[in-house]
């Protein structure tokens, strides 16, 4: 894997936000003309039929429920990535090294999958964390949409945790929450097992690269 420099301050600004409100939104992570060119590429292989509906749960507990997510997804294997796939990955490895050495953390793989929400579609409200394993220990969502206007809705809704626990209660109406918008190049990296959130109805179709720092299979 090559090594790809971020600065520095990005990885800083990543871990000093899981530290103080277990998630950090970072624009720009990764530069405009890469991602609309990452864009391009998603597009391609959904063209090629690449894309299947995304599910819920994971092993056995694997479900399609359509009133609970809509999103289309493509998963990315490490063996077969582009140029550009292979810069994204470089990067990610900064902020894994970064978190590693901040919270000793054990974090080995990263996963991640292209994803598409068409008009209409959501993703209801949850944790990443799969109640069967919990290998999945920090969210990192990279948006692909070029000008993103508040008309398109779509936000990522992130409920606002309590940093001082581990398991917080699922969110209800007084719980405070903040927006994202999907924008070009922003990412969003959340902890996979306290931070509740949900993607609200887009207006426009909805792109992203949506990944998963995990640790080690704790079965085995
Ligand atoms: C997910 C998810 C958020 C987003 O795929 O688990 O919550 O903004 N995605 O796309
Ligand atoms: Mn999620």
């Amino acid at each position: 894997m090559p090594i790809v420099p971020i600065e520095p301050t990005l990885s800083e600004q990543i871990v000093e936000d899981l530290a103080s409100k277990h998630w950090s939104e970072i624009p720009n992570f990764l530069p405009t003309q890469m991602a609309k060119e990452l864009y391009q590429e998603l597009k391609q292989t959904y063209r090629e039929g690449e894309f299947v509906r995304a599910g819920i749960g994971s092993g056995s507990k694997f479900r399609l429920k359509s009133e609970i997510r809509g999103d289309y997804i493509h998963w990315l294997e490490e063996a077969h990535l582009s140029d550009l796939q292979r810069h994204y990955w470089a990067q990610i490895e900064q902020v894994r090294l970064a978190l590693n050495r901040a919270f000793f953390l054990n974090l080995r793989h990263f996963e991640a999958h292209f994803a598409l929400y068409p008009v209409g579609s959501f993703y209801k409200k949850h944790l990443d964390q799969h109640q069967n394993v919990q290998e999945r220990l920090i969210s990192c969502v990279l948006y692909l949409n070029e000008n993103w206007t508040p008309q398109d809705e779509g936000c990522l809704r992130i409920y606002q945790t309590e940093p001082h626990l581990s398991a917080p209660l699922p969110p209800n109406a007084d719980t405070p929450y903040l927006d994202i918008a999907p924008q070009m190049g922003t990412l969003v990296c959340m902890r996979s097992d306290t931070v509740w959130h949900e993607v609200l109805p887009t207006k426009r179709p909805r792109a992203s690269l949506t990944g998963w720092l995990r640790r080690e299979n704790m079965m085995f």
